[in-house]
């Protein structure tokens, strides 16, 4: 994909990267080996690969953004969700060890942590809720305009809460 990016504009400014999926259930005793590997690979796996593919562009402009999507659950876990909140603090995690690394190279790397996102999945998922509390998507969307904005240079390592009201 990188490749392919850089083929069709000959450069990457920012690594968005909005990948993940959520798959609750039972409690920690209960989660099959199936539901942990895919949680950590939709979740985990995917921002590492993503971001190995693009830090070596990033780093030789000296110039760029990564931007990674974890969750509110990652720093206040939940009953229920255990696979998806490890997957989702690891990101916050990788996000924070690359912004390590990057510090100094113009490059930053930084975390959303989306609470409830007023999808049409989660509303199907949760009719009759207070959809007015979660987080519009356009709340997201400005949050990630402003930190690939020049504005927002000096910002690296940081986790953002994104609640909604
Ligand atoms: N929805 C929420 O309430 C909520 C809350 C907290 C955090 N988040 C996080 O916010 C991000 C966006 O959430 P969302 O609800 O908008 O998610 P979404 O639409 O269900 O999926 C986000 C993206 O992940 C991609 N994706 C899913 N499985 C994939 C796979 N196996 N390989 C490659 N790509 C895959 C999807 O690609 P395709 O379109 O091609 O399927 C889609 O572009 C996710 O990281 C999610 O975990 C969501």
């Amino acid at each position: 994909m990188v490749e392919a990016v850089l083929d069709w504009g000959g450069r990457i400014d920012a690594l968005v990267n909005l990948v993940g999926g959520y798959t609750g259930g039972p409690p920690l005793h209960q989660i099959e080996d199936a539901t942990w590997n895919r949680m950590l690979e939709l979740n985990l796996t995917s921002a590492f690969v993503l971001s190995r593919a693009v830090l070596p562009h990033l780093l030789e402009r000296r110039s760029g953004r990564i931007i990674h999507t974890a969750s509110r659950g990652a720093v206040e876990p939940f009953a229920g969700g255990a696979a998806y909140i490890v997957a989702k603090a690891g990101v916050v995690v990788l996000t924070r060890s690359i912004a390590a690394e990057v510090a100094g190279t113009g490059v930053t790397a930084n975390v959303l942590l989306p609470g409830t996102i007023d999808t049409a999945a989660n509303r199907a998922g949760a009719p009759g809720a207070d959809y007015s509390k979660w987080v519009r998507p356009a709340a997201l969307a400005e949050t990630i305009l402003f930190l690939i904005s020049d504005a927002a240079r000096e910002i690296n390592g940081a986790a953002i809460p994104v609640y909604g009201s």
